[in-house]
């Protein structure tokens, strides 16, 4: 531990003992102050047995501190002068990035970001990283009580469950989470099933968009958390949740169990397609008073799986919301012709939907631009292109959302279009 230690000196205020606790929470010194952990930064004074000293940060600038004192000095506040004092700062005060710039050779940037799920902190490590890994994965557990289990992400491969071969470099191999979002309580093994702490903006996006009285039905459901947060929060009348990950179709339905999830429910373990179409030829929800929502969260390759509603017959209003990726700026010249060749509809042809949609949030991406330059039928209502989040440089996820044309709509505008040609 002798390896992390250094010899600083640092300046000090001298001040009265009664002040100390005032001076420490106060706002005055807010900004100059050491704050180290496990370090007080109050000592006492080695040049008057009455006085104390309260320990100013290095790296704070002498026009802070003359500006401090004569704040301080506006309050009457006695015996303001400054006293150095050599301190030794070992590990136990160092934070995890600085513990790591002591081991790791200087070329070698130490890792900052990992996610956290339940006490499991992830890792995705440079190679530059890997003869270090251990020794990383011991001070990020050190320095970060809550966390009992540090993994890395082995290779680059991800499976169809969207799941990753993972490594322990520190702590106890258990990867069994507990986790909670929006109080509600879910558990997993984040080894078998596919979770992304990050995405709770995008379920909260999601749930905003449910209403009263409409139906959820969640394709790639992962753990079931977006389903869950629907059917407790929202006075939705059904939710349908599906995931091809037999684990997580386990999960979903033990995440539903454990918050109690009392309304009309069902879990599937089927090809998202297949499900669909199964569920349409059902219609187990009868007559739906509000909107049928189809949330499609499987990025790369959701908008093919578009291709299934031109099978199934709508006799509701299903609005789907679909996630995917694309590079191309402006988004939609990437995303829409694959949702179109999906969902088979021909392009030239502007819907008169789109161009009396009006824009409602500045995040969204409305038609109005496409319908203007005549380049894509908008048959599919109200469209929305939703910016989720990037994952990677010039790369965005996206959730295009659009209401789909009922079975006897659809096959009028087939007729109208026939006619047309
Ligand atoms: C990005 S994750 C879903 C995340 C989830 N919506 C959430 O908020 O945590 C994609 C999920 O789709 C599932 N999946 C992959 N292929 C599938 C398919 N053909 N049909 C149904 N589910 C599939 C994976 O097992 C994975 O759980």
């Amino acid at each position: 531990m002798k390896k992390f230690e250094r010899r600083i000196i640092l300046k000090s205020l001298q001040v009265e003992p009664n002040w100390i606790q005032k001076l420490r929470t106060g706002l005055e010194l807010h900004h100059i102050l050491l704050k180290k952990t496990r370090l007080s930064n109050v000592v006492p004074s080695k040049q008057n047995s009455k006085l104390r000293c309260l320990l100013i940060k290095d790296d704070a600038s002498d026009e802070d501190i003359a500006q401090a004192i004569k704040l301080l000095k506006a309050q009457d506040c006695p015996h303001l002068d400054i006293e150095e004092h050599e301190l030794v700062i070992g590990y136990e005060q160092l934070k995890a990035e600085e513990a790591l710039k002591f081991i790791l050779p200087e070329n070698v940037i130490p890792p900052t970001s990992f996610e956290t799920i339940g006490h499991v902190a992830h890792f995705n490590l440079r190679e530059e990283h890997e003869p270090y890994k251990h020794i990383i994965g011991k001070i990020v557990l050190d320095k970060n009580p809550n966390l009992l289990t540090i993994v890395n992400k082995v290779g680059t491969l991800k499976n169809e469950f969207r799941t990753f071969t993972m490594e322990v470099i520190a702590g106890k191999d258990d990867t069994n989470v507990k986790i909670k979002e929006r109080d509600l309580k879910f558990e997993f093994d984040f080894r078998k099933v596919y979770w992304n702490t990050r995405l709770c903006g995008e379920r909260e996006r999601l749930l905003q968009c449910i209403q009263e009285d409409d139906v959820l039905i969640d394709a790639f459901a992962g753990i079931g958390a977006l389903a869950t947060m629907a059917a407790k929060e929202r006075k939705i009348s059904a939710v349908y949740a599906n995931d091809l990950n037999p684990n997580g179709a386990t999960y979903i339905q033990e995440n539903f169990k454990r918050n109690h999830v009392d309304i009309t429910h069902r879990v599937n373990n089927l090809d998202a397609r297949e499900y669909l179409r199964a569920l349409f030829a059902e219609r187990p929800w009868g007559e739906c008073k509000g909107t049928i929502h189809i949330i499609m969260n499987l990025p790369e390759l959701a908008l093919d799986f578009c291709d299934v509603y031109q099978e199934l017959e709508i006799h509701d209003t299903v609005r789907i919301h679909c996630h995917c990726f694309a590079k191309a700026q402006p988004p939609e010249e990437e995303i829409l012709p694959r949702l179109w060749k999906a969902i088979g509809k021909t392009i030239d042809h502007v819907s008169d939907d789109v161009e009396n949609t009006e824009p409602t949030d500045t995040s969204m991406i409305k038609p109005q631009r496409l319908a203007n330059n005549n380049v894509h039928t908008l048959e599919a209502k109200d469209i929305s292109i939703v910016t989720v989040r990037d994952v990677a440089p010039n790369k965005m996820m996206y959730c295009v959302e659009c209401t789909l044309p009922r079975s006897d709509e659809r096959s009028n505008s087939e007729g109208k279009r026939r006619k047309v040609e």
